[in-house]
């Protein structure tokens, strides 16, 4: 009735739906015909523990994710990807490159919450970290419109996990120019890769911040909870005065799916 009585005095209406469903982001790598889907993986977003405080780029992120459709994958390419790279062809405006869908799976099914045209972060560091092919050759195909005849990538079935080292007041005001300790022996721990974000090197070889997400610390495993207790060892490693980062990242699907994925 209000939206009625709004049209009615002249005014627009905008209806959003809510969706109550938990997000996915899925990478796709298309040449403007052909789609490529990645493999899903889950962010965090909120600053701390159980999705509290601000929205930021990511503190986290893992993949695969046990609990989600075994057709996830398939259907948002079916009803997502496809449909949106075969649009795009069909006003003339063909993308090619990587296309990001953020969805939420909801109640009612699959709903796109966003698309962006880049890898998203901290998502690809575990998703990439599960390609077992090489990735240049597939953005080529992507480049030279040639993914129809491209091998299909290889996953391995490893999980793994990224915790996000975040400075001393991000996301709202984050201070630069710590140093920053640890990083060979975190870098040793079995299948922990630390991936610089946020830093910078002195002329004398000190690594220090210099940004608000500072590292991410990545690890496989043989399922979630092995590639957890990986990154939170090299993790608790490392040192930079006044940081932060969540303790709760994967946690709820690790425990939901300890034997396995
Ligand atoms: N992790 C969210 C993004 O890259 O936009």
């Amino acid at each position: 009735a209000h939206a009625k009585a709004c049209l009615a005095a002249g005014s627009s209406v905008v209806i959003e739906e809510f969706l109550d469903g938990p997000e996915v982001s899925l990478f796709a790598i298309t040449d403007g015909r052909f789609v490529v889907p990645l493999q899903p993986a889950q962010d965090f977003k909120r600053a701390h523990d159980d999705d509290a405080g601000p929205n930021t780029g990511g503190m986290g992120a893992y993949s695969p994710l046990p609990w989600a459709p075994s057709d996830l994958v398939e259907e948002v390419t079916e009803r997502v990807l496809q449909p949106m790279i075969d649009a795009m062809a069909a006003r003339g405006t063909p993308f090619a490159g990587l296309l990001y869908a953020g969805l939420a799976l909801t109640a009612r099914g699959v709903r796109v919450v966003e698309f962006n045209a880049r890898f998203g972060d901290p998502e690809t560091q575990v998703v990439l970290a599960r390609l077992q092919s090489g990735l240049g050759g597939l953005l080529m195909a992507a480049a030279t419109g040639s993914l129809d005849t491209h091998p299909q990538p290889v996953w391995s079935t490893d999980s793994a996990v990224t915790v996000v080292i975040a400075a001393q007041g991000y996301p709202q005001d984050p201070r630069k120019g710590d140093a920053i300790g640890g990083l060979e022996q975190a870098a040793e721990v079995a299948g922990v890769d630390v991936l610089h974000a946020g830093t910078t090197v002195s002329e004398e070889g000190e690594i220090s911040s210099s940004g608000g997400r500072v590292l991410s610390v990545t690890a496989k495993g043989a399922n979630l909870h092995e590639a957890r207790e990986r990154a939170y060892t090299a993790v608790d490693l490392i040192t930079l005065a006044g940081s932060h980062h969540r303790r709760d990242i994967a946690a709820q699907a690790a425990a939901a799916h300890s034997t396995g994925g």
